[in-house]
């Protein structure tokens, strides 16, 4: 597969002395490749919550990282109590699982650290048990990265003819993840394949992933690539130009109801008024069989500023102004025509039980 050239660097890593979390800020994005080492606990919230690490596999990674970072950082404090580690590693966990409710790998990796924590505290010395920490936080990482590989392989049969158009939302590719993406996988394996996707980018508002990021790495990689404000789609679609419409996820429901950037549901729907498939593409650790629906998906909700002025030169809403600012809507099951895992495409009506519960996000 021929992904490999085209990222130079991967979205969230542990720096060489593992003491450190790398992000690149992708608040900064197209303007500037800053990339930040995140110390302590504090500096992982704070990106979490900032977004200047976002997309739902990425912010599980940064965070199951964070927890080894900080554990690693508490431990050689003057005064650690080796009786309080757990106490610690829990309190620190629990922490960087409130930055953002939404996509369930980020408590799902977390799970997975304490899970790991606590079947090997009773063996190891803590030093070790730090070791198996940084290693299970490593895994996270290198299975993420060939679940879009995986996900590249069953996305990119979807685009079964040459110059098909494509739309996608929000950005769920490089920078979402680790390294390729979950819905920009499969054009990124389209395109090494000579079938020159033609695709459609929603700025997605408030905070314009779309335009900052996804048109970015498309354009960076040499997709032919166009931008629009999202109030367009419909029109968009109603012009014959797109062909399929892929999206990420944040999570996904038991019964297929999918949570994703706020905009997506609207896309379902007009796709289905216009005949045109609509994908969810995501690993099977964003389905959360513990989850029966999508009204029981949490849904973030952020500050007023990222509507009335974030991206603005000048404030644009009156002052005083009541804002309404859900970062995620929630897609029924029955508008996805599949939803696209590295385990293969499900199709409604959706049925998760024939996975393994190792895959999900438990
Ligand atoms: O608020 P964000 O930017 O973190 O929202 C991200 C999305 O909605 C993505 O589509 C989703 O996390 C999938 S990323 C592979």
């Amino acid at each position: 597969m021929q992904l490999d050239s085209l990222f130079t660097y991967d979205s969230v890593a542990l720096n060489a002395a593992g003491d450190g979390v790398v992000i690149v800020d992708q608040t900064l994005l197209p303007g500037e490749e800053r990339f930040l080492t995140l110390r302590d606990e504090h500096e992982v919230y704070e990106a979490i919550a900032k977004l200047r690490v976002r997309g739902a596999p990425a912010i599980g990674i940064a965070a199951a990282y964070g927890l080894y970072v900080a554990s690693r950082r508490a431990a050689a404090e003057p005064g650690f109590d080796i009786a309080n580690a757990r106490d610690e590693f829990y309190r620190i966990s629990r922490y960087l699982c409130s930055a953002r409710p939404t996509a369930v790998n980020l408590s799902a990796a977390l799970r997975r650290m304490e899970r790991r924590f606590d079947s090997l505290a009773a063996r190891l010395a803590f030093p070790e048990l730090l070791e198996a920490l940084h290693g299970e936080a490593e895994a996270i990482k290198a299975e993420d990265m060939a679940m879009c590989r995986s996900i590249a392989g069953f996305g990119a049969e979807l685009i079964s003819r040459p110059g098909m158009g494509i739309l996608t939302h929000c950005n769920a590719g490089h920078y979402a993840v680790s390294r390729y993406g979950t819905a920009l996988a499969p054009i990124y394996l389209a395109q090494s394949r000579g079938m020159a996707p033609r695709v459609y980018v929603d700025e997605t508002r408030p905070l314009m992933q779309g335009a900052r990021i996804t048109a970015f790495e498309l354009q960076k990689a040499g997709v032919d690539v166009t931008l629009q404000c999202d109030n367009m789609a419909a029109s968009l679609m109603a012009s014959g130009k797109i062909d399929l419409i892929f999206t990420g996820c944040d999570r996904v429901a038991a019964n297929g109801d999918t949570a994703n950037k706020i905009g997506t549901s609207a896309l379902a729907v007009l796709a289905s008024y216009y005949h045109i498939p609509f994908y969810i593409l995501g690993p099977t650790s964003s389905i959360d069989p513990t989850t029966v629906s999508g009204a029981d998906i949490p849904v973030e909700q952020r500050g007023e500023d990222e509507v009335t002025e974030l991206y603005f030169r000048k404030r644009i809403a009156p002052e005083g102004i009541s804002v309404y600012n859900p970062a995620f809507d929630i897609t029924p099951a029955s508008l996805i025509s599949g939803i696209v895992t590295e385990k293969g495409v499900f199709r409604y009506p959706y049925d998760f039980s024939d996975l393994k519960q190792k895959d999900l996000a438990l």
